[in-house]
């Protein structure tokens, strides 16, 4: 049985695609439905032809797993030119998604039927690419370049109804879109009509080639780098200056060359891994997740508050707990104001803001917790605190609710201890601000069940977040890869660069901050707090905090921020300081190119990473990928840390730790030893996970 089957229905030629999950365009997709329109037009029994599919999209479009591959005939380009050229009217019988090439076959048929909760959308920009088999030219002569460019910028799907209005489908059904779109083929076999979107240059007007420019000019100034979008706007210039087939050739070259670009590579690679990342080892479809209908949050403080935003953002109540009036008000306060800018801002609305606080049950005391499905403790940052939390919440708390901790650094086991139910104890780790930022790292302690980590990772996506399940360690493994950065940031700094030096490099890279302004703007005694309980020591940041420079909150720390100016200043006395304390670690600074810093500063995160991934932390790669994306502000084009480490070399990521090891004295800098093997086997990170 191939992935096409074809039936002739009164005349008409049904051919379904059926190719789970998602009736991607592979190579045998591309054959069968090649071979299905030649046949169809081959029978004299057949009038008309209608695509269609079975499963729950149309299609979702290219295979994008083919990239990069070999080409294999028919191309999707050639087959979507077949079908246009067919002597016999085809229609598309669309439900659920068409995307990308999905949509451009549908564009390349005579008619378009959908039901009502079709999707349509080209969606290539997403990915760092264009649509490349005739949708930049069919879609702007079917629809006008002013609708169809915005389409295809955004990449954002339009529903079957707004489509039906765009003229971008003839018909939407209620139900039976087969039926009417054979009905439709019919017609237009019947009628000899068969209505042309590629040839129909005629519609294109100079009002829609000046709205077009308008359109393209905005987005080229606001498209931050991305070749894609320089490439979108010529290929749907060509529309207004060029034939069909003159443009269709315009678009195959830049599509061809996006592929190869490395930003079309990381943003494939993250599309794979934010898949991968879903699939929770030893949890099944069979394992059920718990209900959650209502939760509570102890601690108002601003995670806690941005925690119980994300509750009420979702529809779902929940107890806000505190020990004292005074900090409930303020929390409750803190929470009102962030509503209030989203209403400034015009995102939300009075009323939607008003529902919101009705969600949030401000309460005094533990026991508020006992009706909830979920608790989630936001406490203060100490194990005592925690366990003692956790103790009385395994008295109060109503059997099989999920006790989470938010805890960034604390070792789970010991607080799930506290309580006498250690399997519904895990960690439920937010990221500042939590009710913005998108990772969740659901933390899996031994001894946890299973049907608590499914509760947890079905709970994140709920509240919009990006789960994902990682083991239990210090600082599990985002903050554990941040802390080597850190600590990478202040050698730098006794080493010869300055601050704002370091900052660039990664500014550069893509992060919207560097390490010191992020560290100015979260408070530097933070850090400074949680290396005195450890026994740690950093010379400049330690420094920085005896002269109470706590960052913009006291007006300066490793920069001046004068009169509460947002961005920093350099600052002399800063510099001096650090100069002082090369001198006292008898260190001769020197300068560091732009490379160099940042090979210092991601080069040991990498090597964490490779830590992390042989203690079975992360389950893969790609995990700390969607992990620093989401958590981390780590640009997406770049991949996250380890597709850019595979992307470097990993022989050289190896041979630059071994130098920098040898330079500096310390055994942690040296290759871990899953690099140093990946490394001699000229092997990648990717080859540990089945895409390879
Ligand atoms: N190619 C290859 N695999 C695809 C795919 C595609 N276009 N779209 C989805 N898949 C795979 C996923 O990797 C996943 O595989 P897995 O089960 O092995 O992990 C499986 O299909 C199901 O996908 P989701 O988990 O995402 O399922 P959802 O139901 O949540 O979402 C979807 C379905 C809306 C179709 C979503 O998968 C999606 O947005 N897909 C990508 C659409 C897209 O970007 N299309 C454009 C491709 S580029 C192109 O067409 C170029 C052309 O112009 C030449």
């Amino acid at each position: 049985m191939g992935l096409i089957s074809t039936t002739v229905l009164r005349k008409v030629a049904i051919a379904t695609i059926d190719n789970p999950p998602v009736n991607a365009l592979g190579a045998a997709v591309r054959q069968g439905l090649a071979a299905a329109i030649a046949q169809a037009n081959a029978d004299a029994g057949v009038a008309a032809i209608v695509i269609a599919s079975a499963g729950k999209a149309f299609i979702a479009g290219a295979d994008i797993s083919e990239f990069g591959e070999p080409p294999v005939a028919p191309s999707l380009p050639d087959l979507l030119d077949a079908i246009e050229a067919s002597a016999k009217p085809v229609v598309a019988a669309i439900q659920g998604v068409a995307l990308g090439g999905g949509l451009e076959v549908a564009l390349a048929c005579h008619g378009r039927v959908a039901l009502p909760g079709a999707k349509l959308g080209l969606p290539e920009i997403k990915l760092g690419l264009i649509p490349g088999a005739g949708g930049t030219q069919r879609l702007p002569r079917l629809i006008r370049a002013a609708k169809a460019f915005p389409m295809m910028l955004s990449g954002e799907p339009v529903s079957a109804g707004q489509a039906l209005d765009d003229g971008l489908l003839d018909e939407v059904v209620p139900s039976d879109v087969v039926a009417a779109a054979a009905r439709l083929a019919e017609a237009l076999a019947a009628e000899g009509r068969r209505p042309m979107t590629s040839a129909t240059n005629g519609t294109l007007t100079e009002a829609d080639r000046e709205a077009f420019e308008a359109l393209a000019k905005d987005a080229l100034r606001k498209a931050d780098g991305m070749p894609n979008v320089a490439a979108l706007v010529e290929a749907v210039r060509a529309v207004f200056t060029m034939s069909y087939a003159e443009g269709q050739a315009v678009e195959r070259k830049l599509f061809l060359s996006l592929v190869t670009d490395e930003r079309s590579k990381a943003l494939r690679h993250v599309f794979f891994a934010e898949r991968e990342v879903a699939k929770v080892r030893g949890i099944g479809p069979e394992v059920k997740p718990r209900e959650i209908a209502s939760a509570a949050v102890i601690g108002a403080g601003t995670m806690g508050g941005g925690i119980a935003m994300c509750f009420a953002n979702a529809g779902i109540p929940v107890t806000l707990i505190e020990t004292a009036q005074a900090a409930l008000d303020n929390g409750v306060n803190r929470i009102s104001a962030t509503y209030d800018i989203s209403v400034q801002r015009g995102s939300l609305t009075l009323e939607a803001k008003a529902h919101r606080m009705t969600l949030i049950r401000p309460a005094l005391g533990i026991a508020a917790a006992a009706g909830a499905d979920v608790v989630i403790e936001a406490a203060f940052e100490e194990m005592g605190v925690k366990q003692q939390i956790f103790g009385e919440l395994s008295k109060i708390a109503k059997p099989g609710a999920i006790l989470a901790s938010n805890t960034s650094y604390l070792d789970i086991p010991t607080i799930a201890a506290a309580t006498t139910r250690q399997q519904d104890v895990l960690g439920m780790h937010f990221f500042s601000p939590a009710n913005v930022m998108k990772l969740l790292e659901v933390v899996r302690p031994q001894g946890v069940a299973d049907d608590a980590v499914a509760t947890a990772v079905t709970l994140g996506r709920k509240l919009g977040k990006v789960p994902v399940v990682v083991g239990n360690g210090f600082g599990f493994v985002g903050n554990r890869m941040l802390e080597q950065r850190t600590r990478a940031a202040e050698r730098l700094l006794v080493a010869g660069a300055l601050p704002h030096e370091v900052d660039a490099a990664l500014v550069g890279f893509g992060f919207k901050m560097g390490p010191f302004a992020m560290a100015d703007l979260a408070g530097n005694d933070v850090g400074w707090r949680s290396r005195k309980a450890r026994g740690l020591k950093a010379p400049v940041a330690d420094a920085i905090c005896e002269a109470g420079w706590f960052g913009q909150k006291t007006g300066r720390g490793y920069y001046i921020y004068p009169q509460g100016a947002r961005a920093g200043q350099r600052c002399p006395e800063v510099e001096a300081l650090i100069a002082r304390i090369a001198i006292e670690n008898g260190v001769t600074r020197r300068s560091f190119t732009q490379e160099e810093i940042l090979a210092r500063l991601l080069d040991p995160m990498v090597n964490e990473g490779a830590r992390i991934l042989e203690a079975a932390i992360a389950a893969r790669p790609g995990d700390i990928d969607i992990v620093w994306i989401n958590g981390y502000n780590w640009p997406a084009w770049r991949g996250g840390p380890m597709f850019w480490a595979d992307s470097v070399g990993l022989d050289v990521i190896a041979k630059r730790l071994q130098a920098q090891a040898a330079e500096i004295g310390d055994k942690a800098l040296e290759p871990a030893p899953l690099l140093k093997r990946l490394a001699a086997e000229g092997n990648r990170f990717a080859s540990l996970t089945s895409r390879g």
